[in-house]
């Protein structure tokens, strides 16, 4: 497994996470083999937020853990707050911080979380409030680091006005065919294409200039949720270009995809979110690929871009 340190962050975590979003769905015992089928493939970062199953992804996490045999210190444990969808509101004032955090280290059954991401902007946000929380729980020991969800750059300059605690992560989407993080800077100022729209101020330069590691989330999803382009027959072009690298490196076209995301000099986490173990052992051999810099254009271009 490839490991990252993050800077001002944790230290020696793997750069593909286990996103545990979709474990409501599984039993604890199923659920504890993907725990263990991760760590045993190098993984030692695990993803979760409140809103997951309404927290049923954190219970079934506590409820399969003592099924692996994996030592609590040996893993590293992120949730995230603030996503408050059973009140149709995003919620980051200080009292829900604070309780979120007890809610999750309850239902984790753990003393501490490694770190916790503020999920998505609270359009009401007041950074003073969230920098007392984050105070708080630092000071308590529940909370060891801080960062960030879907932020913009001068969101997150807001919250470092106030916070003590370096902001260290930013969680967003980011796959071969969700690239928008990428795709406005390769094309600015095109008038042709609208793949020049800067969306988010220029996050991932921001991201890299203030040392913020940037976990991409759902790397083999296009669209909102709408499914993977792996094996889609939407998307001929994209999988035609990451089996022929697959064939090469001997792995899955899957982890060809994930491959792509670490390749970047950026040196993100992958979020990545299945259930199957098999999938899981095949993603993993995406850290024992290093792409060319040609294959990486390669596989850009394929995902329907152009060079500009
Ligand atoms: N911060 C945010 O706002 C945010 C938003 C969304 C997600 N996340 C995080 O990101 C994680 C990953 O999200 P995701 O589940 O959408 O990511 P993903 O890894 O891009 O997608 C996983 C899905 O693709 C399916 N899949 C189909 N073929 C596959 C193959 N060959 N290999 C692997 N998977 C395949 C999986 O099914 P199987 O299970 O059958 O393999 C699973 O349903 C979540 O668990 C969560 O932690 C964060």
């Amino acid at each position: 497994m490839k490991m990252i340190n993050i800077v001002n962050g944790p230290q020696n975590v793997s750069a593909i996470i286990q996103g545990c979003m979709r474990m409501p769905a599984l039993s604890k015992e199923d659920a504890a083999k993907v725990i263990r089928t991760a760590f045993d493939c190098g993984v030692n970062f695990f993803d979760h937020a409140t809103c997951y199953g309404s927290g049923e992804a954190e219970e079934r996490f506590a409820q399969a853990f003592p099924l692996t045999g994996i030592r609590r210190e040996d893993i590293f444990i992120q949730s995230k707050c603030g996503l408050c969808l059973d009140r149709n509101e995003f919620d980051w004032t200080k009292d829900n911080i604070l309780s979120s955090v007890d809610d999750s280290l309850r239902r984790l059954n753990v003393e501490y979380l490694d770190a916790l991401l503020l999920h998505r902007p609270d359009l009401l946000f007041e950074p003073e409030e969230v920098a007392e929380a984050f105070e708080l729980l630092e000071k308590s020991g529940k909370v060891r680091h801080f960062g960030v969800s879907n932020l913009m750059p001068m969101q997150i300059e807001l919250l470092r006005k106030f916070s003590s605690q370096p902001l260290v992560i930013n969680q967003v989407q980011l796959s071969l065919e969700q690239s928008q993080l990428i795709d406005q800077a390769f094309y600015m100022n095109n008038k042709t294409t609208d793949m020049s729209v800067n969306r988010d101020d220029s996050l991932l330069d921001y991201c890299r200039l203030n040392d913020i590691t940037i976990q991409a989330w759902s790397p083999l999803q296009y669209g909102m949720f709408r499914g993977t382009f792996i094996d889609n027959p939407e998307f001929p072009e994209l999988n035609k270009a990451l089996a022929e690298i697959a064939e090469r490196e001997n792995v899955t076209k899957a982890a060809v995809a994930v491959a792509w995301i670490l390749r970047h000099p950026a040196k993100m986490q992958a979020v990545v979110g299945t259930m199957n173990p098999e999938h899981i052992k095949d993603i993993c051999s995406a850290a024992n690929v290093t792409l060319s810099h040609h294959d990486w254009y390669a596989l850009y271009l394929a995902s329907g871009k152009f060079l500009p």
